[in-house]
């Protein structure tokens, strides 16, 4: 199969695995990202198939909606790239991809890089920043019944899991906690220099809120 056709097959399979998957990580999401790690790729040496496929499944079955299976992804995107029959050394930089992009596997130290990581974990943490990622949060926000803001609140970079389970993590703390320290994870330099834009844009609308929520502006 060509590469077209396999794009073309994978994009029909993600689109109706996820026609009913919250704001967050819907098929937009995954365009988002997809598009993001094109861009990226063409100024970085990777596998343009890997990274395409990396993009497109790196959400299929977020362990979060799976009682924290971290296994359904992986093993599903397995399953649908064999039906592609798909070369083995394909498939298993996908799932690396696939099992190694989230945030919570840290801060890039642990896991062995691969050109095609970097780039599909990049093109993923965009969309959780600048206008975009601002919606986002407050969509997940929204979806978690939390305020937006609380000034009582301090944001707190040890934030457990159980914290957030109990409710206390205003949104505008997510952006200390997490949204504001995303550039300075970013893996190349394509994706360093639209994190620095979209990062600025987050602090302006901080600032902006602020003064709003002050009633000084
Ligand atoms: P990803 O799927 O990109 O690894 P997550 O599933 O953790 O990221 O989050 C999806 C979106 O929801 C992101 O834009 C993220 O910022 C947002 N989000 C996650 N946790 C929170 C939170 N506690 N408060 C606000 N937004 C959140
Ligand atoms: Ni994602």
């Amino acid at each position: 199969m060509i590469h077209e056709q396999i794009i073309d097959k994978t994009v029909a399979y993600v689109k109706q695995e996820l026609h009913q998957a919250e704001g967050g990580h819907d098929w937009w999401h995954i365009q988002r990202v997809w598009n993001n790690a094109k861009h990226i790729a063409a100024s970085e040496p990777s596998n343009l198939l890997v990274v395409e496929l990396g993009a497109l499944l790196h959400d299929i079955a977020d362990a979060k909606f799976h009682n924290g299976d971290e296994s359904i992804g992986p093993r599903k995107a397995r399953a649908f790239m064999e039906t592609l029959a798909l070369d083995e050394p394909t498939i298993a930089a996908v799932i690396y991809i696939i099992e190694n992009i989230s945030y919570k596997g840290g801060h890039n130290n642990n896991v062995a890089r691969t050109p095609e990581l970097n780039v599909v974990q990049d093109a993923d943490r965009l969309d959780a920043i600048g206008a975009i990622g601002i919606a986002r949060a407050f969509n997940y926000g929204g979806f978690k019944n939390r305020a937006l803001h609380d000034p009582t609140v301090q944001p707190n970079l040890q934030r457990t899991k159980e914290d957030y389970k109990h409710n206390n993590a205003p949104t505008i703390a997510h952006f200390y906690e997490k949204l504001l320290l995303l550039k300075d994870l970013m893996n190349t330099t394509k994706g360093k220099s639209m994190a620095e834009q979209r990062h600025a844009y987050m602090e302006g609308y901080l600032q902006q809120f602020f003064e709003e929520w002050e009633g000084i502006r």
